[in-house]
């Protein structure tokens, strides 16, 4: 009988993961995409926004293209996490109601520029999951030219 109650031990823990998962799936996850007004959106040079599209609007936009991983727990809120908290500090589609003076638009450019000259932005995490998301040179060069420097 002692040599039972490990398998048993582990089979209640695995019991227990499993109802915790499963229970996770029903803690709710804002995945709602704001208004998108073209009239306020980021304009810029046709080339400087494909990057920004491709390696930024996920988390810095309303137009948040969820994948299918952000509709499982615990990943979801990984991900709703990150999109909040990068719309929070920059939303590409609120740019001119945030930023209506081009002093201020510049030093938010000077920001995004910052970010990627460090390597901080785009997130790892989202590089390895978005291959196409992955900044070649000529795609900071593009970036840091719009930027100013
Ligand atoms: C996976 C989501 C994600 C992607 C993709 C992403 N960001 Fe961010 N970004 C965040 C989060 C979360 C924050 C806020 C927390 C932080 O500063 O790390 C942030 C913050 C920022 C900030 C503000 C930094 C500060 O210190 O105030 C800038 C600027 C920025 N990002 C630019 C960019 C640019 C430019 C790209 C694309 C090249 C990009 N981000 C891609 C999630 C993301």
């Amino acid at each position: 009988m002692s040599e039972k109650r490990p398998r048993r031990v582990l089979r209640t823990i695995f019991v227990l993961v499993l109802l915790a998962l499963v229970a996770a799936q029903f803690v709710p996850v804002d995945r709602s995409n704001g208004k998108v007004d073209p009239a306020l959106t980021l304009k810029a040079p046709d080339d400087v926004l494909a990057v920004l599209r491709r390696a930024c609007f996920d988390c810095h936009s309303n137009e948040t293209v969820w994948p299918w991983y952000s509709y499982v727990a615990p990943a979801s809120w990984l991900v709703a996490d990150h999109v909040h908290e990068g719309r929070e500090a920059l939303n590409f589609s609120t740019w001119l109601d945030e930023y209506p003076d081009e002093v201020d638009q510049e030093d938010a450019r000077g920001e995004c520029w910052d970010e990627v000259k460090k390597g901080k932005m785009p997130m790892e995490s989202y590089v390895i999951l978005h291959g196409e998301a992955k900044l070649s040179d000529a795609d900071k060069a593009l970036i840091r030219d719009w930027a100013g420097n």
